[in-house]
């Protein structure tokens, strides 16, 4: 499922950390660092050093961002996330069709992270850029997404992507990944779309007692799926 998360950050936190990542200071460094061999080859962008002060600063804010997001939750039901990378497209920069690779290890960290579902969150308001469109294989259909700034699409990592050339401006986003308790995204999908339903059954006949089975459904599908 190719879901936007309207809203992750208020424009104003977009602007903010615009304004970090523009410093002149800002520790910019070749893409391909944190790019896979055969994804290395179609990388061309900037990515703010992973380990630096800064990347560790924003990435924290965007994770609590993602915790007050309720629609997160719901769609992801995160088991890990990595921790957030910033990247920066100038006019000619794009990232080729690849798939984002599977297990990932952040810097430092004992763990890997399987990568289910992957998260792009634009920074840059999409009149300040042309071209840096995303580009996500949808069932053998491109979906092309430009979204304001502050707001996130997620999509299964499964899927071949890759960002259009950006022909003028400098298009800013934060990305990472996310293992969900729910590694196959069919389930996933359903498991959010009867949470949503019941959500919506909820706001208006709160008192019926059907929803006590339909959540208990909800529940047990849960149970039946998750890998903890
Ligand atoms: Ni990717």
């Amino acid at each position: 499922m190719i879901l936007p998360i309207p809203s992750l950050l208020t424009e104003h936190a977009a602007q903010a950390m615009r304004a970090r990542l523009e410093a002149a200071n800002a520790p910019w460094v070749d893409g391909r660092a944190t790019a896979g061999t055969r994804a290395a080859r179609a990388k061309q962008n900037l990515q703010i050093a992973e380990d630096s002060p800064l990347a560790r600063e924003l990435g924290l804010q965007v994770l609590a961002a993602l915790e007050r997001h309720p629609l997160v939750a719901s769609a992801v039901l995160p088991r890990m996330v990595y921790p957030p990378l910033f990247n920066r497209y100038d006019v000619g920069m794009h990232y080729g069709d690849h798939v984002d690779a599977a297990l990932r290890r952040p810097p430092g960290a004992r763990t890997t992270i399987r990568t289910d579902v992957s998260a792009t969150l634009f920074l840059s308001p999409p009149e300040s850029y042309d071209g840096g469109e995303l580009l996500i294989d949808d069932g053998g259909q491109a979906r092309s997404l430009k979204l304001p700034a502050g707001h996130m699409v997620i999509y299964p990592a499964t899927t071949v992507h890759h960002v259009a050339p950006v022909t003028r401006g400098t298009r800013l986003a934060c990305f990472f990944w996310m293992q969900s308790a729910v590694r196959d995204d069919a389930r996933r999908d359903l498991l959010f779309r009867l949470d949503q339903a019941i959500q919506a059954l909820d706001a208006r006949h709160a008192a019926d007692p059907a929803l006590v089975a339909l959540s208990g459904i909800y529940y047990n599908l849960q149970r039946m799926w998750a890998e903890l």
